[in-house]
């Protein structure tokens, strides 16, 4: 799995609750972050020099824990690497059928409302909805501070959220990673706002194609976690632990 930071975590955590036995390389691109302001062929090029380290390992399954990252690459990851990819979108299909209002706010950073995929998807699943996409200026950046559950990260979630759900927004679609960490935020100061990540689907999707292709490991093989940071380890462990993760070894990589 790789993500310019610990937004890839949130997926990570419900791939684990759904296979505890698997092993797991997680990559967190941290000398890059953020990629969401950064033009897509930067972003590209990190993603196949991400793969190519993690096919030094023998991985037999990637999944791209980002949007962004998604929305630059995963084509061209496909196509050229012989492995299976799951990859993320924004949920726009669920908020559409989750919305009673008919009104859907979509939370994400600029490379991934800028990207095709989503233009697509967009197309496909948001006819009949009022769709508002929203570019989520500094909060990806405020996870990866460490200040989810700070009042800073509840002002700025209000400064962009608030006009939309005073406009009749009922639900709102995390189209970042990152943001899965700010859900108890969202909650504090949009209490009737449903809230659609799709972190557990995607995990689904990997276990899927996982069964599909035979790759599934031995039920009673010991799970494992390793952690490559191109940034700065330490305070990406830091982060790490005050989200709720165990700590685990940390392998640095350029
Ligand atoms: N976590 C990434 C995503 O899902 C983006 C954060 C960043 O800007 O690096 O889009």
């Amino acid at each position: 799995m790789f993500d310019s930071g610990v937004g890839g975590l949130s997926v990570l955590r419900a791939f684990r609750q759904l296979a505890p036995n698997e092993r797991v390389i997680y990559f967190a691109d941290t000398a890059y972050f953020p990629y969401g302001p950064r033009p897509a062929p930067e972003v590209r090029k990190r993603a196949f020099a991400i793969i190519q380290r993690l096919l030094e390992s023998d991985v037999k399954l990637v999944v791209v824990a980002c949007n962004t990252a998604s929305a630059a690459a995963l084509p061209d990851l496909r196509e050229a690497f012989g492995i299976p990819f799951v990859g993320m979108v924004p949920g726009v299909k669920p908020a559409a059928s989750r919305s009673t209002s008919g009104r859907v706010a979509i939370l994400a950073t600029p490379g991934t409302l800028d990207g095709d995929l989503f233009a697509r998807v967009i197309d496909n699943f948001g006819r009949g909805t009022r769709i508002t996409t929203i570019a989520g200026s500094g909060l990806a950046e405020l996870v990866e501070a460490g200040q989810a559950g700070t009042p800073g990260a509840r002002e700025a979630l209000r400064g962009l959220l608030g006009p939309e759900v005073q406009a009749g927004a009922d639900t709102v679609v995390l189209g970042c990673t990152h943001y899965a960490f700010l859900q108890d935020d969202i909650r504090a100061e949009f209490p009737e706002l449903s809230i659609v990540d799709t972190s557990e689907a995607v995990a689904r999707r990997a276990m899927q194609v996982l069964d599909e292709g035979g790759l599934r490991a031995p039920l009673d093989q010991e799970g494992e976690l390793d952690l490559i940071v191109s940034g700065d380890r330490a305070q990406f462990r830091a982060i790490m632990q005050q989200l709720g993760f165990e700590p685990a070894p940390v392998e640095a990589q350029q």
